[in-house]
């Protein structure tokens, strides 16, 4: 079946669904989802989304902008994060205004709490200037990206956006480096659909599934990130995967850094903040992969709870009352996942696989890239957590992704309607979706023999024990070495299950494919990065290495394998400096 919009947006979450309500009271828009769109992952954010609006206390654009430089350790594109932070507080009030209810101040505001590496300019009483953590953090109590979720969604059915709920995207149609559509299934009856876009922008989310431990949902397997890969576009970053500090032990299910902006302790085996030894400024509130690095050493070194790989988070200080007004959720996840009550107990946490700075490459205004020089592919976009611009750099501060989300889904929607006043169809190349129809006829022929959920949990485990917190090159060699053994089995993948209604086998194996795709280039990535930088810590190297390594990782599929190209950082008003909190 032959589908027509002028933009087809593949992903439902905040960034698609932001430029879908952008571009569809102009234009035919259609978003395919692989899940109904207010379960888009999106949905799961908790704590908030930043910006500088100064409603509890002094803040600043400038503040915010030094932080997020700061932050990414000086690896985010300077141009690109100015012009976000400069749009936060207005695409904020219109989110306001499309509806999202924020929690309030009690002048009626939209309230604002604290959150990792978030600072504000002060002087001590020696006269010393120095930076203590700001309220910067616009929240609806801990589900933040759950309400803006649903608003948005609301307005795009406003807007009559067609929605195409439970297709999974198989392919990109691009040719001479003009994109014409995608191929995707129909999970209800495993038909395959083109659609013949005139754009088509992709905010397919992130890829924290190739961890064992991770906060994300099950479908956040990097579909659009393999896809862009496999068609022939470069991958910028892929190394620089953020692990968040608190994930509910043992499987990982975000538990906000919220909690600690509300005031809540690490405490390791000894009842001790140890914090203060890593991070003696700032504490809990230190940026995301300095405080996991502090958990992890502390397990490592014996500290965790009982000798086991997990630390403690305190709550019991800020009382039932607070908890149930500011931290409702994580209250409940406690409960129901750890049996754990955090008004009267810690909660036990660990370090998972969270957000993925790296990405498809796009310029500013959300064009994707087809090399590191910045030649663009017509009528392909990108946005959210699929896209580098790079504004998260090598560590993406809390609050900051909801925003990345919003600011450039907004953006790429300017950027298409711009583009669709001049586009035509470009026509369909005749054997369109046929390599798509022949791969599942192949898959349902069933002659395979290998499992694709035992090479799922093989990959899952190898990227947390030897590509995570911290890396070394034994590791990442081996780690290679078995990725590239898995995806030879691969090839000879079994689908047992031969029926046609949500054959969720069917998916699963296309998933583990995507999944296997990129993470060979995450792993060469880091293989490769000789230095420690963000979230991409190498033991067996002491520092950051601005001389070598203050530069961007482009990877290319080649019939000779992944080939890496590099390019240069963007820098303005900020020149690295060594980072202290
Ligand atoms: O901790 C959190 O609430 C997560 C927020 C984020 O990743 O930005």
């Amino acid at each position: 079946m032959i589908h027509q919009y002028d933009l087809v947006i593949v992903g439902a979450g905040l960034a698609g669904l932001r430029a879908a309500v952008e571009t569809s009271n102009h234009a035919k828009v259609a978003v395919i989802s692989k899940v109904f769109p207010t379960r888009s992952h999106s949905g799961a954010a908790q704590g908030g989304i930043a910006a500088a609006l100064g409603n509890e206390e002094p803040d600043c654009i400038e503040w915010h902008i030094f932080d997020t430089v700061k932050g990414s350790d000086y690896l985010g594109d300077q141009d690109a994060i100015e012009m976000m932070i400069k749009e936060a507080p207005e695409v904020i009030y219109e989110l306001e205004h499309m509806g999202v209810p924020f929690s309030r101040t009690k002048e009626g505001k939209i309230a604002q709490r604290q959150f990792g590496g978030h600072t504000k300019e002060v002087v001590d009483e020696k006269g010393n200037k120095k930076r203590v953590p700001v309220l910067r953090a616009c929240y609806s109590a801990d589900r933040t990206g759950h309400v803006i979720l649903h608003t948005l969604y609301e307005q795009c059915v406003k807007n009559n956006v067609k929605f195409f709920s439970e297709f999974f995207i198989t392919s990109l149609i691009l040719e001479n480096n003009i994109c014409r559509g995608v191929i995707a299934i129909n999970l209800k009856d495993t038909s395959i659909h083109i659609f013949h876009a005139k754009a088509v922008l992709f905010a397919t989310g992130g890829y924290g599934r190739a961890y064992r431990v991770t906060s994300n949902a099950y479908a956040n397997s990097g579909d659009g990130v393999a896809i862009a890969f496999r068609a022939g576009i470069p991958l910028e970053d892929m190394e620089f995967v953020q692990f968040h500090p608190t994930g509910l032990y043992p499987l990982g299910i975000l538990v906000t850094e919220g909690a600690r902006g509300e005031g809540g302790y690490l405490l390791n085996n000894n009842r001790e903040r140890f914090m203060k030894n890593y991070a003696p400024t700032v504490m809990e509130l230190a940026p995301r992969d300095m405080v996991t690095r502090s958990i992890q050493t502390e397990i490592n070194e014996g500290r965790g709870i009982n000798g086991k790989d997990y630390v403690h988070l305190d709550l019991t200080h800020l009382g039932r009352e607070k908890l149930k007004e500011r931290l409702p959720e994580i209250t409940g996840f406690a409960k129901t996942y750890a049996g754990i009550d955090p008004a009267v107990e810690p909660i036990p946490i660990l370090p998972t696989a969270h957000y993925s700075m790296g990405g498809i490459p796009t310029d500013l205004y959300g064009n994707v890239l087809a090399n590191e020089k910045g030649k663009i592919i017509q009528g392909f976009f990108a946005a959210g957590e699929c896209a580098c611009i790079s504004v998260h750099g090598a560590n993406r501060l809390g609050t900051n992704s909801l925003l990345d989300a919003v600011v450039h889904g907004r953006r790429a929607g300017k950027t298409i309607l711009k583009f669709l006043a001049e586009a035509d169809f470009s026509p369909l190349p005749t054997d369109s979706g046929e390599s798509d129809k022949e791969y599942i006829n192949h898959l349902f022929s069933g002659t395979g023999t290998e499992n694709a959920d035992v090479i799922r949990k093989i990959l899952k485990s190898e990227m947390t024990n030897k590509c995570g917190v911290f890396r070394n090159e034994t590791d990442l060699k081996a780690a290679l070495e078995t990725v590239r053994t898995l995806k030879e089995r691969f090839k000879n993948v079994n689908l047992s299950f031969k029926g046609k209604v949500f054959n969720t086998e069917l998916m699963e194996i296309i998933e583990t494919g995507n999944l296997l795709e990129f993470s060979e280039v995450i792993i060469l990535g880091a293989l490769e990065r000789k230095e420690c930088r963000g979230a991409h810590w190498r033991t067996d190297y002491e520092k950051r290495d601005d001389v070598n390594w203050l530069k961007h990782t482009f990877a290319f599929k080649t019939d000779k394998g992944i080939k890496l190209k590099y390019k240069p950082v963007t820098i303005l008003n900020y020149q690295p400096q060594e980072r202290k909190y």
